[in-house]
């Protein structure tokens, strides 16, 4: 899957500039689906047709990433910006950010009363190389990704965006894998989730599923002096309980550990107490939708260096793969 999770990871596509991804994941997804269509707000949804009484499954990764979006050009070409989604400005210092029209900044911070303090948004611009309004590429309200290359270190894999194109992986290796099914699955690669889940939200409404998964990452307690949390990288994907946001549903997390065990797939239980994902959002549309989060633990979320395991990842797709084949 490493080629999939280089090409995923490495393309651009912050919140609300999904087209560039969604079209690296049609051509992916397109002959494997019965029905591959885009939902209004730009969500793709690829459908596998079931064999018998199964139910309507939804299965849901989001395209989009974080980044940043330009907001000012001052007189000397330098780009103010403001973060889209969960960015720090600890990452940003030094950081190179990729524009979609290739453009590349580098993003500086003016002078500060303590520099060992972390800079504001405020302080920090991005310096593209331009030497004033006329000639600077970007224009307010241009957005851009983190730059950093896909990586493998042993098992871990390193990317920017891991968050969630490792879950955008696992639903493409899934539909290809997938043999018959009694269920009616939809994939779905949502936009939006970083800023308002509105993808996975209107992509629900409109799919009318009996049970909907989410496949995205989920933070661990298994680095130096890190937050007291259970999960580690590893061990094996996570069934998430409850975050933020939401407490999956009973019967589609036992759906999942019962799964896990018939395909003989380590898993990990979770309670993530900051953050949530597309579920969240999913079990609130219509008359309320049961759904669950199958996790992929990741170490230094929302950083331009999200680190994964690649046996974590292959026994999320041994996973789904064995719950789409069961009754649930
Ligand atoms: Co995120
Ligand atoms: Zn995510």
């Amino acid at each position: 899957m490493h080629d999939l999770i280089r090409k995923f990871t490495e393309t651009f596509g912050p919140s609300g500039f999904e087209d560039t991804i969604r079209a690296v994941l049609r051509a992916e997804v397109e002959p494997y689906a019965d029905e591959v269509r885009v939902t209004p707000l730009g969500s793709l949804v690829a459908v596998r047709r079931g064999t018998g009484n199964g139910r309507r499954i939804m299965l849901a990764a989001h395209m989009d990433e974080i980044g940043v979006m330009a907001t000012y050009v001052d007189e000397k070409g330098f780009l103010r910006f403001t973060p889209i989604g969960g960015v720090s400005p600890l990452t940003c210092l030094g950081a190179r950010v990729r524009f979609e029209n290739g453009t590349l900044g580098v993003i500086g911070s003016e002078k500060r009363e303590d520099p060992n303090k972390a800079p504001t948004f405020e302080q920090l611009y991005i310096d593209v190389g331009a030497t004033g309004r006329a000639d600077c590429p970007v224009r307010v309200g241009d957005a851009a990704v983190f730059e950093r290359p896909f990586a493998v270190q042993g098992r871990r894999l390193v990317a920017k965006a891991m968050d969630d194109r490792i879950g955008c992986a696992v639903l493409v290796e899934t539909l290809r894998r997938l043999g018959p099914t009694p269920h009616e699955v939809h994939f779905v690669f949502s936009v939006q989730e970083e800023t308002t889940l509105s993808g996975a939200r209107t992509a629900a409404y409109g799919i009318e599923p009996d049970m909907a998964i989410a496949v995205d990452v989920t933070g661990t307690g298994d680095t130096p002096e890190s937050r007291p949390m259970a999960v580690e990288l590893g061990k094996g994907p996570a069934v998430k309980v409850q975050d933020a946001g939401m407490i999956a549903h009973p019967v589609v997390r036992e759906w999942l550990v019962h799964a896990a065990e018939a395909a003989g797939v380590p898993y990990q239980m979770e309670v993530l107490e900051r953050g949530t994902t597309d579920a969240a959002a999913m079990q609130l549309t219509r008359s309320g939708v049961p759904s669950g989060c199958l996790s992929i633990p990741c170490r230094y979320i929302h950083t331009p260096s999200e680190m994964v395991d690649g046996e974590d990842v292959e026994g999320a797709v041994r996973l789904l793969l064995h719950a789409l084949q069961t009754a649930c």
